[in-house]
């Protein structure tokens, strides 16, 4: 439900009281839009045959592995969800709307990167453009920072569905990483927002719209930008997105830092996705790269002649906090090796797998870690025993493969039902159409069944 004040606000601020086109935006706004997926790069041509054997029809979006999905007429809804295909269930693909998948190709030039960056995604949750960074800069190290609990187990989930052993997780209140000076090559801020271009969802975004409401977001909004800003290292690009299209969350956000710093910054792409121009939900996104250290305009010495006194530089002051119980791992894993560019940790018990993990260790022990790498298993007594994902990133070239026979043992794999096979006590793979599901210990002839409780199919 749309209410008055929005529809004027948009009408006066928006659209020059052009009728028509306001009349457009607020039907289109509503509409449901083509639902979307982004596939990883190394599995488009196997993700598309599966569903298109599953009766969906895939067509390209203007980002690459970004489809647009429809369902052939003898579609078997039932059957066919798309949440619960073992692609996605193993990670090949996430459902991201269009709109939602344009800030990070923007910041990365539509390119896989080789660089090893240090990268921050300061509102992360639930994860959709974590997984895309780490799709676009896989020698990176990210940290996804996001401060609302509710919503860590939906990031936790996705990192772990889609693989991200160079992900961290932090907690903080965005605003805190001000003080985390210059430190990172990009940054994401995908800002807490009214949520206006999200109304195809079904959700209530605008029912209670009231400008104060929406300025007292611009706030909080103004902070984090602020914060990123000064995170960010001179040189490096980070982008600010919302998912609203009002002026007081986006271009008089931007307005405020270009008062503020002046020409420390540019902007380098700003771009509105209007539903009823672009066919998309309502997003915004800027792209920024930093000139130069930002200085703070000291008021007392405004009238400083040279101007050179009136600007003095904000001190850093982040809270430190260490990672203690956080050990290298140089035990045994026997019979197994990690992989090429796989570093091994401890911590109390668990053994995480982590990559690129010299690039993460340039802010490892100056922020407070919630997560750290995946988890591949644990130790117990001195022993490693490897868990459902240890495939991912341990070297398992030797090691037996049950292959699954048909879709109905498939389907029994993904709910959680153990499988009979006959041979030796031993660790194996559980594989289907040359797709690798999970890693299992066959014991008296009954393979266990690990597969996560959080992806079975229900
Ligand atoms: C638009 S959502 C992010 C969506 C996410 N980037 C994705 O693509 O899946 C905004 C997020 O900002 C988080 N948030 C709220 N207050 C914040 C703050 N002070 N600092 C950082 N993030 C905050 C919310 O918890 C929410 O998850």
């Amino acid at each position: 439900m749309i209410n008055d004040r929005f529809i004027t606000y948009f009408r006066e601020n928006c659209f020059q009281n052009n009728e028509i086109e306001l009349q457009q935006f607020l039907t289109e706004i509503q509409k449901p839009i083509l639902r979307t997926i982004r596939i990883k790069p190394e599995k488009v041509e196997q993700v598309r045959k599966n569903l298109e054997s599953d009766g969906w029809i895939l067509t390209p979006t203007p980002i690459d592995r970004v489809f647009a999905m429809d369902r052939r007429a003898d579609f078997d809804p039932l059957e066919r969800r798309l949440g619960f295909s073992s692609d996605h269930l193993v990670g090949n693909f996430y459902i991201q709307e269009l709109a939602a998948a344009h800030p990070v190709d923007i910041l990365a030039n539509s390119q896989i990167s080789e660089d090893h960056f240090l990268i921050l995604d300061m509102a992360a949750s639930p994860g959709g453009k974590t997984t895309q960074l780490a799709e676009y800069y896989p020698n990176s190290f990210i940290i996804a920072n996001d401060p609302t609990r509710e919503r860590l187990p939906q990031l936790l989930q996705n990192l772990e569905r889609m693989g991200s052993a160079n992900t961290w997780i932090t907690l903080y209140p965005g605003q805190l990483y001000r003080h985390h000076s210059e430190i990172f090559d990009r940054v994401l801020l995908d800002a807490p927002c009214s949520g206006e271009g999200t109304l195809f969802k079904g959700t209530d975004a605008v029912k209670h719209w009231h400008l104060k409401n929406i300025k007292e977001i611009a706030r909080l909004q103004t902070k984090l930008l602020d914060a990123a800003l000064h995170t960010l290292k001179v040189g490096g690009e980070m982008i600010y997105s919302t998912c609203s299209l009002n002026l007081i969350e986006n271009e008089w956000v931007l307005q405020a830092m270009t008062e503020k710093y002046g020409d420390a910054f540019e902007i380098i792409f700003q771009k509105k996705f209007w539903p009823h121009i672009d066919g998309t939900g309502g997003f915004f996104v800027a792209k920024i790269r930093k000139l130069r250290s930002l200085w703070i305009k000291n008021e007392s010495n405004e009238n400083d002649e040279t101007g050179e006194k009136s600007w003095k530089k904000s001190e850093p002051k982040f809270q430190i906090t260490n990672n203690k119980d956080l050990k290298l791992w140089r035990g045994n894993i026997s019979p197994w090796q990690p992989q090429s560019g796989v570093t091994l940790y401890e911590h109390t018990g668990k053994i995480l797998s982590v990559q690129s993990d010299e690039t993460g260790s340039r802010v490892r022990d100056s922020v407070f870690l919630m997560r750290y790498g995946e988890q591949i298993g644990v130790v117990d007594h001195g022993r490693f025993i490897a868990s459902n994902r240890a495939w991912r990133y341990l070297d398992m070239t030797d090691i037996p493969i049950y292959i699954l026979s048909d879709e109905k043992e498939l389907d029994g794999y993904l709910r959680g039902e153990p499988i009979s096979s006959s041979g030796s006590d031993e660790y194996i793979l559980i594989s289907y159409d040359e797709q690798v599901l999970g890693l299992e210990y066959r014991k008296s002839d009954i393979v266990s069944n690990t597969f996560s409780h959080e992806w079975r199919r229900k």
